[in-house]
C-alpha cells in the first residue's frame, strides 16, 4: 500500500514537473490531412533513411518543439513517406517546411537548423505572438526518441540522467548547451530516471549522473567522473572537443586552430616568406603529412591551413596571400551572416591570425637584426638541409614528417583521446 502511494506520488511529480514529453508525430500521406486538421501552424521534418545530416540535426527540431508543448493547435511532424515527401517538393535533406495558417502549399525553411533560427522564423511567421516561450536547448529524451537521438554517429553527446532533485544541473546543462546551441557536433539531452526501460541500461545507482559519449561510429559511453561545475564542464568540452567556446557563447580566438599546425606555421614561417626561392613542393608535402594525421572530427580546419599553404607556394609571395586573404575573410565577417556561417569564417579568420602575427614576429625579428635562420626552431629545408637534419637526428627516417618536427609531445596533446583524467568508467 504505502509503495503504491510512492509510486503514485512520483507519477505526479512527473506531471508537475517543467519538462512534459513533447511530441513529434510521424506524418505520411495517408495520415498527414488528418492530422494537420484544425492546426494553425505546422513544421514538418523531413529525413530519408542514411542520412547523417538528418540525425545529428534532428534534435535541434526536438528542443524548438519542447518550447511548443501544449500549444496543441500548432503541429511538429517527421515525414519519411516518400511520396508525401514529394507532394511537398523536398528534393535535399533534411528540410524542414512549414505551413502558415490557411495556406496549403509548403514553404521551405532556409534558415540554419537550430534553436534560434527555428524559433525566429516561427515567431514571424506566426500569426500568434510567441516571444514568451522559454526556448530550450537541452533535448529531452524519451524511451520513444532515446536510440534516435543518442545513436546518431559522429556527434558528441552529454547526456544527463536526472531525477526529482536535479533542477540545478538540469540548469546546468541547459546554460551549456545554449553556449553551444550552434556546434553540430554537440548535443545535451537528458533523460528522466523515470525511463526506466532506458535507464536500467545504464546500470547508474546514485542521480543525477552524466555521461560522455565520444564523437565516434557508435554510442559508446563513459561516466563523467568530474564536478558538477559550469567552469569545468565547459573546459571539458572545449578539451574533448575542440570546439573552443567561451562562457557567453563567442568562440574563443583560438577556435579553429589545430596544434600541429600551429608548430608548423612557427617552424616554417621563414620559409614561407622566402617562398618563391625554397622548396615549397616539399613544405607543402611536410603539411599534407600533419593533415592526415588529424583525428577525423578535427579536420574541418585542416583544409583552410593547407589552402593558405599551398597559396603561399603558389604565388611565392606570403604577404600578397595573406593580405588577399584576409580581405576576403572580413569582406564576409562584415556581412549578415547566418550564426553557422559567422562561425565558419571566424575561425578561418583565427587560422589566419596565427600566420599572421607569426609573419610578424618574423619581421620584428628581421628588424631587430636578428638572423632568423640562425634562430631555434626555423629550418630551410632544402633537400641538402633535409639530408643534413636527418643524419642529425634520425639516421634511417626516410619520413619527412619526422624532419618537419611537429616535437612529440604536441603531437601527443593534439592525439589526446576523450577518455583522458576526468572519463572513468
Ligand atoms: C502516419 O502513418 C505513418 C506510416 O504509416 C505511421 O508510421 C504513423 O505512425 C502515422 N501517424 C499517425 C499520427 O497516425
Ligand atoms: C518544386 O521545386 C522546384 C525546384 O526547387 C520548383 O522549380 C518548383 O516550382 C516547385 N514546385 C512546387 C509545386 O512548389
Amino acid at each position: 500500500m504505502l509503495l503504491q502511494n510512492a509510486v503514485l506520488s512520483v507519477f505526479a511529480l512527473l506531471a508537475c514537473s517543467n519538462f512534459v514529453l513533447s511530441k513529434i508525430i510521424d506524418v505520411s500521406d495517408e495520415n498527414f490531412s488528418k492530422v494537420s486538421k484544425k492546426k494553425s501552424f505546422i513544421m514538418i521534418f523531413a529525413t530519408e533513411k542514411d542520412c547523417r545530416e538528418c540525425k545529428r540535426l534532428f534534435p535541434r527540431f526536438v528542443s524548438v518543439a519542447q518550447a511548443f508543448e501544449g500549444k496543441d493547435d500548432v503541429l511538429f511532424g517527421k515525414v519519411k513517406d516518400r511520396s508525401l515527401i514529394e507532394a511537398f517538393n523536398i528534393t535535399k535533406f533534411p528540410t524542414i517546411v512549414y505551413f502558415e495558417q490557411g495556406n496549403a502549399e509548403p514553404v521551405h525553411y532556409k534558415g540554419d537548423i537550430s534553436v534560434d533560427s527555428i524559433f525566429e522564423k516561427m515567431k514571424k511567421e506566426m500569426k500568434k505572438d510567441i516571444s514568451l516561450l522559454k526556448r530550450q536547448y537541452t533535448i529531452l529524451c524519451t524511451y520513444e526518441n532515446f536510440k534516435d537521438i543518442i545513436e546518431t554517429p559522429s556527434q558528441f553527446k552529454f547526456l544527463l540522467i536526472f531525477d526529482d532533485e536535479s533542477k540545478e544541473e538540469i540548469k546546468m546543462m541547459e546554460d551549456l548547451a545554449k553556449i553551444f546551441k550552434n556546434d553540430d557536433d554537440i548535443i545535451f539531452p537528458l533523460i528522466s530516471v523515470k525511463e526506466r526501460s532506458v535507464v536500467r541500461n545504464f546500470g547508474a545507482q546514485n542521480f543525477p549522473v552524466l555521461y560522455w559519449y565520444p564523437n565516434v561510429n557508435k554510442a559508446v559511453k563513459k561516466m563523467y567522473g568530474g564536478t558538477f561545475n559550469i567552469n569545468e564542464l565547459l573546459g571539458f568540452i572545449n578539451q574533448h572537443t575542440s570546439i573552443g567556446r567561451q562562457m557567453n557563447g563567442d568562440l574563443r580566438t583560438d577556435s579553429g586552430q589545430i596544434d600541429e599546425f600551429n608548430k608548423f606555421i612557427e617552424d616554417n614561417t621563414f620559409n614561407f616568406q622566402q617562398a618563391a626561392s625554397v622548396n615549397m613542393a616539399l613544405i607543402q608535402k611536410q603539411a599534407q603529412e600533419i593533415a592526415d594525421s588529424i583525428p577525423l572530427f578535427r579536420q574541418r580546419y585542416t583544409d583552410y591551413y593547407m589552402t593558405l599553404i599551398n597559396g603561399i607556394a603558389e604565388s611565392g609571395n606570403l604577404d600578397e596571400t595573406l593580405d588577399n586573404e584576409q580581405t576576403e575573410v572580413e569582406t564576409e565577417l562584415a556581412k549578415k551572416l547566418r550564426p553557422k556561417r559567422k562561425d565558419f569564417f571566424q575561425r578561418k579568420k583565427n587560422i589566419l591570425d596565427k600566420f599572421m602575427s607569426e609573419h610578424s614576429k618574423l619581421l620584428a625579428q628581421i628588424m631587430a637584426g636578428d638572423n632568423p635562420m640562425a634562430m631555434q626552431g626555423i629550418d630551410l629545408p632544402t633537400e641538402e638541409q633535409k639530408q643534413d637534419t636527418k643524419k642529425d637526428k634520425k639516421p634511417k627516417s626516410k619520413d619527412p614528417k619526422k624532419a618537419a618536427k611537429p616535437t612529440k609531445k604536441k603531437a601527443d596533446k593534439g592525439d589526446k583521446k576523450p577518455d583522458a583524467k576526468k572519463v572513468e568508467l
